[in-house]
């Protein structure tokens, strides 16, 4: 058991207060195993306090030495002591708010909601200030300890506000649930009809079937583990001036990665280095991420603006020092580790799977959990596409707005299942850079696949699942239950309209309100002698066999009522069981004599009224208990076949889940060749080569965007690699740069996704990793100006980029003045070219950099147009053709975003004496 940092310093400074306030102070206690930075802390133990009395006796006003001999302080690690309870003589808090009191102690950082009854309960500074937010009306209740400000909302409504507080607000919230107390407990206890105790504690990564969440999207909660010690090494090695704020982009260090979704039961790890976190995070797209409390000091502030960025959710755990090896994983897995497997996992990954499970276990707190064995991702497995990249080639979401719309998964997506969609989220993220998969005929790949199904066990599960459960039977129930509901809402209108003031009928739910009485009773009626079954007569011979009893004493039954009508002379009696007076016969019409009755035995009168008499009858009282009797044996039995459906669905688990994984990359692949034909796409060929040759290349989304304006897209060439490995695009705002440098990394990407591509013919040599430096984005929020952002994405390209790579670089340097722009573009380009020496596409509008150029041997010139017309008009020619433009028409475009035409004349003028000026020191120079 660990003592954190600061519980520590609380306790030493307490342990070092003067003797006065030692005495005088009560004892205090000690959360002695807070390892979750949000303080689930367990008050379990308290430190006694630790002078001892003999030798310090000390009395209110009496002199007091100042000063302790060393020998007389306690030595060595605090004796930690089970904590006794101490009778409080101050007034106390009702005991639920005294308990919601304890928990926001207790759960420090979490939002407590105290279910009690039917409402679940919001209290003190949370009420307040999250009553607000929830929409919810903040009370006030009197205690004997002073007012205690409440909020609360209805039991059923816990999705909708778990929603907003988990999803929406990024909190933690930890639920209080009610239970029944032993009958021991509650003898001891104040009497109170309930115990409170925490069951779960809920994070946006730890979701597991809440309502609100989005099944085509996978929920991760991903774990960080980073080697301190080393790490620290490392900087203090490194010790070269590098940014003290950048510590991860510069350390080469090896980090553990595990993440996994508590819903599906996905899990997996890789191993990634400390520079290429960032863009790991962003890949993963985990609400949560879970990091070492030792991290914080370090380079705490750094993850936090890594991960706080794209509104992640980082949480600080006391991660375990001694790390559980995967032979121990097993309570948690479905099924245990594979021996040999478990070799290829390194140190790394398995600290943080470990570190993982730790944190599930405590947030779950105790309930059962069967996750996937981990599966390990090799980051040289799949294209690496940093975090930038992501959001600048609008990959899941589109970037003014950061939805899905616009975005590259939303131009191509027509998977039909939820799981297909997530599936095909997560290629994106990480395509393939293995050939493998790409070369192999369809018929074999398709082979391949279906050898992969595996259908004895489940194909004979669900056989027997068909031939058990009776769904019409199922419909029936669903139908009474309706009906059920049906009546009680006809019900509470009928009391509302008839006794209720009109704001009673407002206050009924709208589904109440909405049924109105068109649904006669007879319907209930009908149904309510009606028995429905579950499961099918012939499940199992068992249940054959007792519904044929059933039948037989239906049988009984029925004789009885003959012989009895006969007997009585009526045709209106019947045999009915009612809640309140159970077996009972019931004759309706003609009066019945007291002698007919007497001569059936009847023993005992239940009711009668002009019309109507109700009377027990003891053979009917023996046979309706034999019915109820073979009745319950029939639930039990299918009670019984459901269980062993159920284990038999557990047995098939693995085997289904592999189904399901195929069902989900045939459905993936089924909304490429869907995608394909709607589009006229083509299929890509992918080779081991370094070049990229696509002709007629069309970018997925923008050219959607002008379909739909009836605008016709322009498709262009892309051939990079060989003696042209940089291509330098220049040419006027609006004519379609950034468009083309966009749609060639998108063609690549969908490319070894495995799907088809806009394009006539594309033949691309496997990529390793995609740079996209696009636009000027400031990110005020990380306290980094628009320059400085560029810089540090610029860096990262060439650090990162490799002669497998493929980089788009937009307008570098344009955030500064033209003269440093152009040396710090002329500099990358230099490095891009010489060192990296990857395929490039990069546009810029310092049209020097052409001239500077000249003498890089792989670097083509390309360009863009402007038609002009003699009456002045213009179009822009957004097809590439080989050359430089050194016209930006800049004033063209201002003039058509409707800029003043003053603005637009003095901005000619302007323009005109600055070209003067150039001209004129141009002769006096030459
Ligand atoms: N190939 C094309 N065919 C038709 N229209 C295109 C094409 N490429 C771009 N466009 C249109 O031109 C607009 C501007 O394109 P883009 O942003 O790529 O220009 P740019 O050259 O990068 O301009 P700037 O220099 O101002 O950044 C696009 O939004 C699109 O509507
Ligand atoms: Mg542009």
């Amino acid at each position: 058991m660990r003592l954190n940092g600061p519980s520590i310093a609380r306790l030493t400074s307490r342990h070092f207060c003067s003797t006065a306030e030692i005495n005088v102070s009560r004892a205090y206690r000690c959360h002695a195993r807070p390892t979750i930075s949000h303080g689930a802390a367990r008050p379990s133990q308290r430190v006694a306090t630790p002078i001892p009395t003999s030798h310090l006796a000390f009395r209110r006003g009496a002199k007091t030495k100042s000063t302790v001999k060393l020998k007389d302080l306690p030595q060595g690690a605090l004796k930690l002591e089970p904590y006794t309870d101490t009778v409080d003589d101050a007034p106390r808090y009702p005991t639920v708010v005294q308990g919601h009191r304890n928990n926001m102690q207790k759960f420090k950082n979490c939002v407590i909601l105290t279910r009690v009854g039917g409402f679940y309960e919001l209290y003190f500074e949370q009420a307040e200030e999250l009553g607000p937010l929830l929409n919810l009306k903040v009370a006030s209740k009197k205690t004997s300890a002073g007012p205690v400000p409440m909020a609360g909302f209805p039991f059923f409504q816990l999705d909708r506000f778990l929603k907003t507080l988990v999803q929406d607000l990024n909190k933690y919230v930890a639920i209080s649930e009610e239970f029944a107390p032993s009958a021991d407990d509650r003898t001891r206890s104040t009497g109170l009809l309930f115990d409170r105790k925490v069951t779960r504690i809920i994070t946006p990564g730890t979701l597991i079937d809440e309502k609100f969440m989005d099944p085509s999207e996978n929920n991760f909660l991903l774990a960080i583990y980073i080697n301190i010690p080393a790490l620290q090494a490392q900087l203090e090695q490194q010790q070269d001036g590098s940014s003290y704020q950048h510590i991860l982009s510069s350390a080469s260090q090896h980090v553990g990665l595990s993440w996994l979704d508590l819903s599906t039961g996905d899990f997996f790890t890789q191993l990634t280095t400390a520079q290429m976190l960032s863009s790991a995070i962003a890949r993963i797209g985990a609400r949560e991420i879970v990091v070492d409390q030792g991290l914080q000091d370090l380079i705490g502030q750094e993850l936090q603006s890594l991960i706080g960025h794209d509104q992640r959710l980082m949480t600080l755990f006391q991660f375990r020092g001694d790390i559980l090896p995967m032979s121990q994983w097993g309570s948690m897995l479905e099924a245990p580790v594979d021996a040999k497997a478990m070799d290829s996992f390194t140190r790394e990954e398995v600290a943080a799977g470990s570190s993982l499970l730790e944190y599930i276990r405590e947030q779950l707190q105790g309930s059962n959990m069967k996750l996937q064995p981990p599966r390990r991702r090799h980051l040289d497995e799949s294209m690496n596409i940093d975090r930038n990249s992501l959001r600048g080639l609008e990959i899941l979401e589109s970037a003014r707005d950061g939805f899905g719309k616009g975005s590259l998964l939303h131009a191509v997506r027509r998977t039909s299942t939820k799981s297909g969609a997530r599936l095909l989220r997560g290629r994106l993220t990480s395509p393939s850079t293995s050939l493998e998969g790409h070369t192999s005929p369809y018929a074999s790949s398709l082979v391949a696949m279906i050898n992969r199904l595996h259908l004895d066990g489940p194909s004979a599960l669900a056989d027997r699942i068909l031939a058990a459960i009776d769904e019409e039977g199922l419909q029936q129930k669903q139908r009474i239950d309706d009906d059920t509901a049906a009546e009680a809402a006809t019900l509470a209108q009928e009391v509302a309209t008839n006794e209720g003031v009109p704001s009673d009928l407002e206050a009924l739910p709208k589904k109440v309100r909405a049924k109105n009485s068109d649904r006669s009773n007879a319907a209930t009626d009908e149904h309510s002698d009606v028995e429905s079954w579950v499961m099918r007569r012939d499940a199992s011979p068992a249940l054959h066999k007792l519904h044929q009893s059933l039948a037989s004493l239906q049988d009984e039954k029925f004789t009885l009522t003959q012989t009895l009508r006969d007997a009585v002379g009526s045709s209106a009696l019947s045999l009915k069981w009612t809640p309140g007076l159970g077996h009972i016969c019931h004759v309706k019409g003609p009066k019945v004599s007291q002698q007919a009755l007497e001569e059936l035995g009847v023993t005992r009168n239940v009711s009668s009224t002009k019309s109507t008499r109700s009377f027990y009858l003891p053979a009917w009282t023996e046979l309706g208990g034999r019915i109820d009797q073979v009745k319950l044996q029939i639930r039990q039995e299918e009670q019984a076949i459901f269980e062993s459906l159920r284990r038999e669905v557990i047995l098939n688990l693995v085997k289904i889940r592999r189904n399901a994984a195929v069902m989900d990359e045939l459905d993936v692949g089924c909304s490429f060749a869907t995608l394909a034909e709607e589009q006229h796409l083509t299929r890509p060929i992918l080779t081991q080569g370094t070049s990229h040759k696509i002709v007629g290349g069309r970018h997925p989304t923008v050219k959607l965007g002008l379909e739909e304006q009836g605008r016709r897209f322009v498709s262009n060439d892309c051939f990079l690699g060989g003696s042209e490995r940089i291509w330098l695009v220049t040419g006027p705002n609006m004519a379609g740069k950034s468009t083309f440098l966009r749609q060639n990394a998108l063609i690549t990407v969908l490319a070894q996704v495995g799907s088809f591509v806009p394009a006539e013919y594309a033949e691309i040599g496997m990529v390793d990793q995609i740079f996209s430096r696009i636009g000027a984005a400031d990110d005020l929020f990380r306290d980094q100006s628009t320059f400085m952002v560029e810089m540090l994405e610029t860096a990262t390209i060439l650090k990162q980029a490799t002669p497998r790579s493929f980089v788009i670089m937009d307008e570098v340097g344009r955030g500064t003045t033209p003269e440093d722009g152009t040396a710090v573009s002329f500099a990358c380009l230099h490095h891009l070219h010489y060192r990296n020496q990857c395929r490039t596409l990069f546009a810029t509008h310092f049209h020097a950099l052409a001239d500077m150029t000249q003498d890089f041997e792989t670097l083509g010139r390309y360009c863009t147009d402007v038609k002009e017309t003699a009456s002045g008009s213009f179009s822009f020619v957004h097809r590439l053709r080989k050359g430089v433009n050194r016209e930006s028409h800049a004033l063209k475009v201002a003039q058509l975003a409707g800029l003043p035409s003053e603005t637009i004349e003095m901005a000619h003028a302007v323009r005109q004496s600055i070209q003067k000026e150039v001209n004129v020191n141009g002769e006096h120079a030459s």
